[in-house]
């Protein structure tokens, strides 16, 4: 992607370190990489990497506006780390496909995820948290509950369900594990950082045997749908949209091969994001015991002991907003990457065509600049008529590549959230440390570890 104005004249850049920045020195602790650069260097930082890229990370509410909004023809996600990362498990699907293709897909996908067809899956969204909660508080009290790992698990059903209307009970643990190996081969990093890393081939190896197991039992799903139709009764899956798409251009419907991507890249995209920030919102409770009585008491007011209904989020203000919060605090995209297509400027310094430019929302989001007391965890932030300025709160990105599946995550993470918080109480299991750790998505370091009590017998 160079072009021949890059090699004539040396850029105008913008301030940064004079070294070639390693591998080693951003994977260290990449949060306090992202924040350090911001705070040294200002609103642009401009760095290069031992691969060869050259990096310009953005934080103010202005450039992120610019970046996220200049779509495709400017700065693309092609080449980025999710494309080199997701690519090779998901396929060309929604996620990591770029330019025309992406455009072509979007508009097939758009319609998955309507407000009234994924509003239809709320009451079995609810079951599958209350039959999460009753495990819970049956759990014995000498042993922790894995809440992350079992909150991972219970978005992986959920989205499974809503995309492919199977309940993944059926196909055993098989697609669980299966699920949770290609994660961990993914979280590794850059496969171009350590190419001859045993433990990289390792988990390679692992990655190929996982992903060959999600492929056949998704083929399974779509060769089974398709076969049986859709479900007489209850709410239409998602995967319907898909099945009865034409392409705009040539009338066809989508191939065995462009199925099989757009379903593994809604149900990879559409969990452990979820998960992550069903996640860190426990832990906040576990943390805040004022707040966390207050929701309980929100939750008894509007809904009782009756399982929690679509009807009733709208009056649960003060649980949405300690989502919204948790998600300032912890969101679980932490990083958003694209390439500039050409040579291009952004606040007046050059940016060759190929750099990387990067928008950090864990820096935007604790940045004292858009932020009273960063740090510190206050749901009331979201509880006034006006929300956060423009451009100063990503969780789900912004722009045309925004997240498909906003509006199912928050109906998702409101019933669970609401759901778990009026039926238990949550502590820190004993001794048990939370450290972010920055891998695909922003998780504890070591999972959550609760210890649970039962509040109410439903
Ligand atoms: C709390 C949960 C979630 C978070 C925090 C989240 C976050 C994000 C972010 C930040 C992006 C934009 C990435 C970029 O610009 O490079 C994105 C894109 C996307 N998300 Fe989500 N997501 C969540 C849940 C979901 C769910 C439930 C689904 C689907 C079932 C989903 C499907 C997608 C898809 C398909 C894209 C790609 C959109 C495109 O490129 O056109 N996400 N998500």
């Amino acid at each position: 992607m160079t072009s021949p104005q890059s090699s004539q004249r040396i850029p105008h850049r913008p301030p940064g370190p004079r070294h070639v920045v390693s591998a080693e020195e951003i994977r260290g602790d990449p949060l306090e990489f992202l924040t350090s650069f911001a705070d040294r260097f200002g609103p642009i930082s401009h760095h290069s990497t031992e691969q060869g890229d050259q990096v310009y990370m953005v934080s103010t509410p202005d450039l992120v506006r610019e970046i996220l909004l200049a779509g495709e023809e400017r700065f693309t996600k092609h080449e980025t780390a999710d494309d080199y990362m997701l690519t090779p498990l998901l396929g060309e699907g929604l996620l990591t496909s770029h330019g025309e293709q992406w455009r072509r897909q979007r508009e097939i996908t758009q319609p998955m995820f309507q407000r009234n067809r994924v509003e239809q899956f709320a009451p079995q969204i609810t079951d599958a948290a209350v039959a999460l909660a009753g495990r819970w508080s049956t759990a014995s009290k000498n042993e922790p509950v894995h809440a992350d790992l079992d909150l991972t698990a219970l978005a992986l059903e959920v989205v499974a369900l809503a995309i492919l209307g199977s309940d993944l009970s059926g196909v055993g643990q098989g697609f669980g594990t299966a699920v949770d190996a290609v994660n961990a081969a993914m979280s590794h990093g850059d496969p171009r950082d350590t190419p001859d890393d045993p433990t990289v081939i390792g988990h390679y190896a692992a990655f190929d045997r996982a992903k060959r197991t999600i492929d056949r039992i998704v083929a399974l799903l779509i060769d089974a749908r398709k076969f049986l139709g859709a479900a007489d009764s209850g709410p239409s899956d998602l995967l319907s949209v898909l099945l009865d798409a034409r392409d705009p251009a040539t009338g066809e419907p989508l191939s065995a091969e462009e199925l099989r991507a757009q379903v593994m890249t809604m149900v990879m995209a559409g969990h452990e994001t979820t998960a992550k920030a069903l996640t860190w919102s426990l832990y906040l409770m576990t943390q805040h015991s004022g707040v966390a009585a207050e929701v309980r008491n929100e939750i008894d007011t509007v809904v009782g002991d009756r399982p929690v209904s679509l009807g009733d989020l709208p009056s649960l203000g003060l649980c949405r907003s300690v989502l919204q919060e948790s998600m300032r605090l912890y969101p679980p995209i932490w990083v958003i990457s694209r390439r500039a297509v050409h040579d291009d400027q952004l606040a007046g310094f050059d940016v060759p065509a190929g750099s990387l430019v990067t928008v950090s929302p864990w820096v935007m989001h604790r940045s004292s600049d858009y932020w009273p007391e960063p740090d510190s965890f206050d749901p009331s932030r979201f509880l006034s008529d006006d929300g956060p300025a423009p451009f100063t709160y990503l969780p789900f990105g912004g722009g045309p590549r925004v997240c498909l599946g906003r509006g199912f995550a928050q109906l998702e993470a409101q019933l669970v959230f609401a759901t778990l918080c009026q039926r238990l109480k949550f502590d820190l299991w004993p001794d048990h440390v939370i450290e972010p750790q920055a891998l695909v998505t922003l998780r504890p370091s070591n999972g959550l570890l609760l210890s649970v009590e039962p509040r109410v017998t439903p």
